[in-house]
C-alpha cells in the first residue's frame, strides 16, 4: 500500500521541525517505516542548492527556480519512490512554502508558482499539512540565539507578516488537508495538539 505523504509548514521559528521528530515517533509507534526529509534539501543536488538559497543574494524569481528544481530531485528521487513502497514521508516544508514565501512574501504570480507546481509535481499533493502558526513578533524571538541567521530569518517582521497571511490564506483554501497549529502555546501544549491532529487524522 502507498504511505502518506505529511508536511510541515510555518515562518521561521514556529517550532514546527521540534514537533516532526514526536510526530515521526508517533507514527513508528503505529507501525509505519517513516521517512523525515526536508525542502529545501533531501537529495545531494537538494541540499546543495539549499545552501545557495539561504546564502546569496538573488532575485526572486531565480530564489522560485531554485526551489523547484530542488523539488524535482526531491519528488523524483525521494518522496515519490518512498511512498510507492509504502513508506510515510514526514517533510519539513514543501510547495505551500514556496507560495507562502515567494508567494506571499516576495510577491512572486501565483501563477508562476502554480505552472511549476503542475510541472514539477502533477499528480503529488500532501495528504495532510501540519501549520505552525504564530504571530512574526513572537516566532522573532525563537529564531537566532547562538548560531547566526540565514538569508530568510533576517528579513523584517512584514516579511513573515506576509509569509503568514499566506499560509493561512492556503489553510482556508485547502481545508480538507490543512491543520492549524496554535504554535504560540508553550512546547509541551504544542506536542500534545500535533500528536492529537495526527492521531485524530489516522483514524478518520
Ligand atoms: P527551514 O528553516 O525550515 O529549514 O527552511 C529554510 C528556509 O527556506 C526558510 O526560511 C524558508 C525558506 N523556504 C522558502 O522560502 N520557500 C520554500 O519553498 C521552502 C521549501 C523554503
Amino acid at each position: 500500500m502507498r504511505g502518506r505523504f505529511i508536511t510541515f509548514e510555518g515562518i521561521d521559528g514556529a517550532g514546527k521541525s521540534t514537533h516532526l521528530t514526536a510526530a515521526a515517533q508517533l507514527l513508528e509507534s503505529y507501525g509505519h517505516a517513516v521517512l523525515v526529509t526536508r525542502e529545501p534539501g533531501g537529495t545531494p543536488v537538494g541540499e546543495g542548492v539549499r545552501t545557495l538559497l539561504l546564502e546569496a543574494p538573488m532575485d526572486a524569481c531565480t530564489e522560485t527556480l531554485l526551489l523547484f528544481a530542488a523539488r524535482a530531485e526531491h519528488v523524483r528521487r525521494l518522496i515519490v519512490p518512498a511512498l510507492e513502497m509504502g513508506r510515510w514521508v514526514l517533510c519539513d516544508r514543501f510547495t505551500d512554502a514556496t507560495y507562502a514565501y515567494q508567494g506571499g512574501g516576495r510577491g512572486v504570480p501565483e501563477a508562476a508558482i502554480a505552472a511549476l507546481e503542475r510541472w514539477v509535481h502533477p499528480d503529488l499533493q500532501p495528504d495532510l499539512t501540519l501549520l505552525f502558526d504564530l504571530e512574526p513578533a513572537v516566532a522573532a524571538t525563537r529564531v537566532g540565539g547562538a548560531r547566526t541567521i540565514d538569508r530568510f530569518e533576517a528579513e523584517q517582521l512584514e516579511f513573515f507578516a506576509r509569509v503568514r497571511s499566506a499560509y493561512r490564506a492556503r489553510a482556508q483554501a485547502h481545508a480538507e488537508r490543512f491543520v492549524v497549529i496554535d504554535a504560540g502555546a508553550n512546547i509541551e501544549t504544542v506536542r500534545r495538539q500535533v500528536l492529537e491532529a495526527v492521531r485524530a487524522w489516522i483514524s478518520q
